[in-house]
């Protein structure tokens, strides 16, 4: 049994974690923004604690004892640049820094497909190992430079850090981009565990998707820690995955990489974050 700690614990992927991570045997410490609530809280298994993201203080006192810290929190879509600056990049570094002042040795860092959302869909680059980061977006640069701060962590410290390139995380594909990027709860839950008991060091950057079989990335990188997806978004394509068509533009990053996409604006629903 293992104590993880998940930041960004009221949230859609959090949310979807914890049952699943009970399930496997371990305890779980949710941490999320003061004054936001955390539901449905079992007690004999997790605890929650409400503290900012860039509470390094605080969240060092949250962490204690554990061997995981999955980090979630974010502004997880475009937004304007302080914004994006004061949350999702001085929070992760807060974070990384609370993990390390806790004595944690591992990391697994929600980055997204937006960090290289300008890698184009049907290149090599895409198929084959791990590109550099392409951010297509102010919140894909602040992926960038999560990864940016695990690779830090990791070679200043000796942490095992997993950054997961994360696709499209829903409960079932939704619509056709999708049946390529989906990444399954059961999927995500695999990868936390992967990186709960990866024996390779070091820092890893992983795409976070599942084993589709229009999936356009490398499994690779997320094998080499033990992230063995089992779901397949082709089960869905008989609808074409459940939604309609999101913006193209040819481009991992979909929608947000559409030249129409204004930088620095949520982007209103005509096509989910990712
Ligand atoms: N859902 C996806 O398809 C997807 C795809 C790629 C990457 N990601 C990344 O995965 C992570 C989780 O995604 P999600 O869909 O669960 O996001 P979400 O928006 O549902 O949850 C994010 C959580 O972070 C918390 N948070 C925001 N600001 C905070 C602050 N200042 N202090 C403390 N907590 C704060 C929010 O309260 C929220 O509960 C995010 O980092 C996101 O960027 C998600």
């Amino acid at each position: 049994m293992a104590l993880i700690a998940l930041t960004g614990a009221a949230g859609r992927i959090a949310t979807a974690l914890r049952p699943r991570l009970r399930a496997a045997g371990h305890r779980l410490v949710l941490c999320d923004g003061v004054g936001v609530a955390v539901t449905d809280v079992d007690v004999s298994t997790e605890r929650a604690v409400e503290c900012d993201l860039r509470d390094v203080d605080g969240q060092a006192e949250a962490f204690a004892g554990a061997d995981l810290v999955v980090h979630l929190g974010a502004f997880s879509d475009e937004r304007p640049w302080g914004d994006i600056l004061a949350v999702n990049i001085d929070g992760t570094r807060a974070v990384c820094e609370a993990a390390h002042r806790a004595g944690v040795g591992r990391m697994l860092l929600a980055s997204s497909v937006h960090a290289a959302g300008y890698v184009p869909v049907d290149s090599p680059l895409a198929r084959e190992g791990m590109p550099l980061p392409a951010p297509d977006t102010y919140y894909g640069v602040s992926k960038a430079a999560l990864e940016a701060l695990g690779g830090l962590y990791a070679g200043r410290f000796g942490m095992t850090v997993v950054s997961a390139r994360i696709m499209t995380f829903d409960d079932a594909p939704d619509g056709p981009r999708s049946l390529r990027t989906w990444l399954s709860p059961d999927d995500m839950a695999r990868l936390v565990l992967a990186a709960l008991t990866t024996g390779a060091g070091g820092h890893h950057v992983v795409w976070g998707v599942s084993r589709n079989t229009r999936r356009c990335v490398d499994l690779a990188p997320g094998l080499a820690i033990g992230f063995d997806p089992q779901d397949d978004a082709e089960a869905y394509a008989a609808d074409g995955g459940q939604g309609g068509p999101s913006p193209s533009s040819g481009m991992l990053g979909g929608g947000f990489a559409a030249p129409e996409y204004r930088l620095g604006e949520p982007h209103g629903g005509t096509a989910r974050p990712s």
